[in-house]
Formats: structure tokens, C-alpha cells, sequence
């Protein structure tokens, strides 16, 4: 999507809000994408008041690029809270095979008493939402492929919208709720620009990748050290600027004058840790966070 430099003003969340909230009443059950690496920073705050007491289910996403024993806690941690979560890779479709079942899991109540109504065919009814860049315009067009999901306009029952009908009980609405983060926090604006999911244009790159050695200077990850043939002693006591000058020097990343260009070096960092480079990264852990909607 191109949409990861939204900028969101009070006047945004307000249609936001109340786009979202006016498909509510044609949907069954909310699917919130948060990005596996860091669940906290990639969902919304305002969310639980938004959707008000409409069921929900979580994909934690990418979780190819996060760690696996972080996203399982963050399943328990989510199970918890009577809430079911699924971990999903939609770059290759990993895990999406639970959607279906999960939906029906938690909406299986619901189903057999609309049944008991009488109703012979009854339809449950999903909607995506999500931070930008968290992965809906790829969950939506992997799961669609998967069932072969066709699209269909209902004008009758919900004008102006489209459906994809991903089995003969299950909808979903093609057009996600794109929904802003907890911008006004600092550490929630890093993670997502760690992450990739807010333009590095906007930010002061070699600060960001300072940030983020002091975190692999404190947790180095076996396959950050080994890519910058480095040992966790060589940087254990060193500034985070320091570390930045030793990557663009172990990478021959010079300018005139012998300087190192740690521009260069703080984007070949992120590129690399993006690219899952330094390994399975998880930024965020279920005790980091007092209370998540
Ligand atoms: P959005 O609709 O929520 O804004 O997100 P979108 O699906 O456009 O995904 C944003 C980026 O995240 C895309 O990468 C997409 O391929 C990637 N992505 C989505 N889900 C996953 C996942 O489970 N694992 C991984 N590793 N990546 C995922 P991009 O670089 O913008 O595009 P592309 O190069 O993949 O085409």
C-alpha cells in the first residue's frame, strides 16, 4: 500500500473511526494484523473503544521475521486474555490455514443460535484492520487466492461495499480499516521505524541505527555478530556512535579523508535487520506492556 507516510490529524482518526465503526454493524467479528515483531507499537490504542464489544481475532504477522518462542508467549499472553491468536506469515501464506477455523471457533455460538433461528445458510461476516504496512492488502489478497475467494458486490444488503467470499458460511469485506498507531509515544514511533513500517525520510536515520546497535550492543544476536565478524566483547563498552563507525569501517564504507560515512552504514543496517539478516528479532515482549487493547 501506499499509505506508510499517512499522516494522521484529528479529523482522519474522527473518519477513521466512524468508517470503521459503520461497518461494525454489517460484520460478526473484527481480524486485527499487528506485526508480530513488536505487538504493542503495531496496534491501536483506541481499538477495544472503537470496536466497542465485537469479537476479535489477532494475526500476528510476519512471523517469519520475528521470534518464535517471543510469538508464542505473546499467543498465550493473548489466549489469556480470552482473546485467540493466530501467528501468520502472508508474504508466504504460512499459518493462514487457521483463519478459517479459528473464525468459526470463535464464532460458533453465534452461528449455531442464528441456525436455531430458523436461518438455513447463515453468513458470518469479517473486517481487517490495521496499522499501515502491518501486511492487510497481503492477507487479503493471499487468503482470497487461497480459497479461491470471489468478489461480489451486495447492493441490497451493504451498499457500497464488496465482498470476498471466502467459503459458503464466510465474507469478508475487501476494503481494511487502516487505523494509526500510538505515534505520540517515542518508543512505539523507533519500533516502527526500526521495522520499516514509517518512512526512514522523516527520521534521522544515524540516530534511528544508534538506537538500535545499543540494542544489539546490549542482546547481540549470534548472526549480527558473525555478519560484522565481530565478538560480543568488541562492542560491549563502546557508544552506540562508535559501533556505527565500526560497521561502515568493516564495510569499507569510506569518504574522502579516511571519514566514515555513517550514513551509509546506519541504512545498510536497517536494510540488513529488515531483510532478517541479524536473525529472528522480536522488539517487544508481553511484559513490556501494562495493558493492550
Ligand atoms: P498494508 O496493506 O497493511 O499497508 O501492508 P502490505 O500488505 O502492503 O504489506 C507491507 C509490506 O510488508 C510488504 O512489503 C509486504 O510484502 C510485507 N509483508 C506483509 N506480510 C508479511 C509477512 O508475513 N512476512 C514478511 N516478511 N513480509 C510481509 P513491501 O516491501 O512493501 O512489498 P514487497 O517488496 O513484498 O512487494
Amino acid at each position: 500500500m501506499q499509505n506508510q507516510n499517512i499522516q494522521w490529524f484529528p479529523g482522519h482518526m474522527t473518519k477513521t473511526k466512524r468508517k470503521i465503526q459503520s461497518c461494525l454493524k454489517l460484520i460478526d467479528l473484527v481480524v486485527e494484523i499487528i506485526d508480530a515483531r513488536i505487538p504493542i507499537s503495531s496496534s491501536n490504542p483506541d481499538l477495544a473503544e472503537i470496536i466497542q464489544n465485537k469479537p476479535k481475532l489477532v494475526l500476528l504477522n510476519k512471523c517469519d521475521k520475528a521470534n518464535r518462542s517471543a510469538t508464542d508467549s505473546w499467543v498465550s499472553y493473548y489466549n489469556n486474555k480470552g482473546v485467540k491468536a493466530i501467528p501468520v506469515d502472508c508474504k508466504s501464506g504460512r499459518g493462514l490455514n487457521k483463519f478459517v477455523p479459528s473464525v468459526r471457533e470463535i464464532l460458533a455460538e453465534k452461528f449455531e443460535a442464528q441456525k436455531a433461528k430458523g436461518l438455513k445458510n447463515p453468513i458470518l461476516r469479517v473486517m481487517i484492520v490495521g496499522i499501515p504496512n502491518v501486511g492487510k492488502s497481503s492477507f487479503i489478497n493471499r487468503i482470497s487466492k487461497q480459497t479461491r475467494a470471489k468478489v461480489e458486490d451486495r447492493p441490497g444488503v451493504t451498499r457500497g461495499n464488496q465482498w470476498y467470499t471466502i467459503s459458503k458460511d464466510l465474507e469478508m469485506l475487501d476494503t481494511p480499516g487502516v487505523l494509526w498507531p500510538k505515534f505520540e509515544d517515542e518508543k512505539v514511533g523507533r519500533h516502527l521505524a526500526f521495522t520499516g513500517a514509517i518512512k526512514d525520510n522523516i527520521l534521522d536515520i544515524e540516530l534511528l541505527a544508534m538506537d538500535f546497535l545499543e540494542l544489539m550492543r546490549d542482546h547481540p544476536t549470534e548472526e549480527f555478530l558473525a555478519r560484522f565478524k565481530l565478538k560480543a566483547e568488541d562492542i560491549k563498552d563502546l557508544e552506540s556512535f562508535e559501533i556505527l563507525e565500526l560497521v561502515g569501517k568493516k564495510r569499507g564504507m569510506l569518504i574522502s579523508g579516511g571519514e566514515i560515512n555513517t550514513e551509509r552504514a546506519a541504512n545498510l543496517i536497517f536494510d540488513e535487520y529488515r531483510d532478517g539478516k541479524f536473525g529472528y528479532i522480536t522488539l517487544e515482549y508481553p511484559e513490556d506492556c501494562n495493558e493492550l487493547a
